[in-house]
């Protein structure tokens, strides 16, 4: 029997492929999508996730909105350059309209979801860290039945978004804080150092637009963060951070980790949001630090492509 996995996310190009991967994985059943700001705003992120569950035929999955904005301080800054201002790569309006949103927020969602389990649940966040947050800190009853977060974000060495912080993280340093240093759930931290040596090779996109009519849609949405990575750094790649975490979370083991004992940066000045390992004690979390990064190529792409079939 598939475990059961809720993807947190801000799509977002690479949520996008993350989502549709989720769906395409047999080892997870999708619970349900929970959405937050991030990359671009919560209506924005909301309805593009109910699109692409749309566009591969899953309004099955329900889709519940949360955070519209992080616990304490301002978002800082949006991702509109990188994911276009619809979030999807300017590919928004290609997809079907989005389905009614699920009338309870994301945190009930995801203790609905927890509370009805018969096996531990995976959650897989792949945006800031807000609703997972305030779902430990509203439900810690809840707790015992999470399995594993799988979270993408945070970097070792070198962010994104300042020179030291990575976006994820940026967005709301203190939910980073409490998940991931102040909590007990057993979590699995998929770092920008890691995601951005899995970039995909621009043939890697040319053979996912090949695999049929929605590889071909989700490969477009892909062709704007591909565009401005290869201005930006010259390489005809595609990194797609948020999909390396939810083959993670569907196939524990996949990548490398080491445990590390991490806080988050959240002073008000240059180096906020950014990751500290430190000696703390509390529990570990198991940093992904490798892996087969051909391997992990070609098993994204196999499973994509079983979306048209
Ligand atoms: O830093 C990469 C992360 O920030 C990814 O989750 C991407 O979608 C953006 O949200
Ligand atoms: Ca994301």
């Amino acid at each position: 029997m598939p475990n059961p996995l809720v993807i947190d996310t801000d799509p977002g190009i690479d949520d996008a492929v993350a989502l549709l991967l989720g769906l395409a994985c047999p080892e997870v059943r999708v619970a349900a999508a929970t959405t937050v700001f991030g990359n671009v705003g919560l209506a924005t992120t909301t309805a593009n996730a109910g699109r692409l569950l749309a566009m591969a035929g899953r309004t099955d999955v329900p889709v519940a909105a949360g955070a519209a904005r992080p616990l304490v301080f301002p978002q800082a800054q949006r991702a509109g350059e990188v994911h276009h201002e619809d979030g999807l790569g300017g590919r928004a309006d290609t997809l079907p309209t989005p389905p009614p949103v699920h009338p309870d927020g994301a945190v009930e969602v995801l203790a609905g979801v927890l509370r009805a389990a018969d096996r531990p649940v995976t959650l897989a966040p792949i945006g800031p860290l807000t609703n997972i947050a305030l779902l430990l800190a509203s439900h810690p009853e809840l707790t015992p039945k999470i399995g594993r977060i799988v979270a993408m974000g945070g970097a070792i060495s070198g962010g994104n978004t300042t020179p030291t912080a990575e976006f994820n993280v940026h967005c709301d340093p203190e939910a980073a804080h409490r998940v991931l240093a102040e909590e007990s759930v057993p979590i699995t931290l998929v770092p920008l150092d890691l995601t951005l040596r899995c970039a995909m090779p621009g043939e890697w996109v040319d053979r996912l637009a090949a695999g049929g009519p929605r590889c071909a849609t989700l490969a477009a949405i892909t062709e704007y963060y591909r565009a401005r990575f290869r201005a930006r750094r010259g390489v005809d790649a595609v990194p797609l951070h948020d999909a390396v975490a939810v083959l993670e979370a569907a196939c524990p083991g996949t990548l490398r980790t080491e445990p590390m004992h991490l806080a988050v940066d959240c002073a008000p000045a240059a180096d906020r949001g950014t990751l500290r390992v430190t000696n703390a004690g509390g529990r570990p979390v198991e940093v992904a630090v490798d892996a087969d990064i051909s391997a992990l190529h070609a098993e994204i792409l196999r499973r994509l492509l079983t979306i048209d079939t």
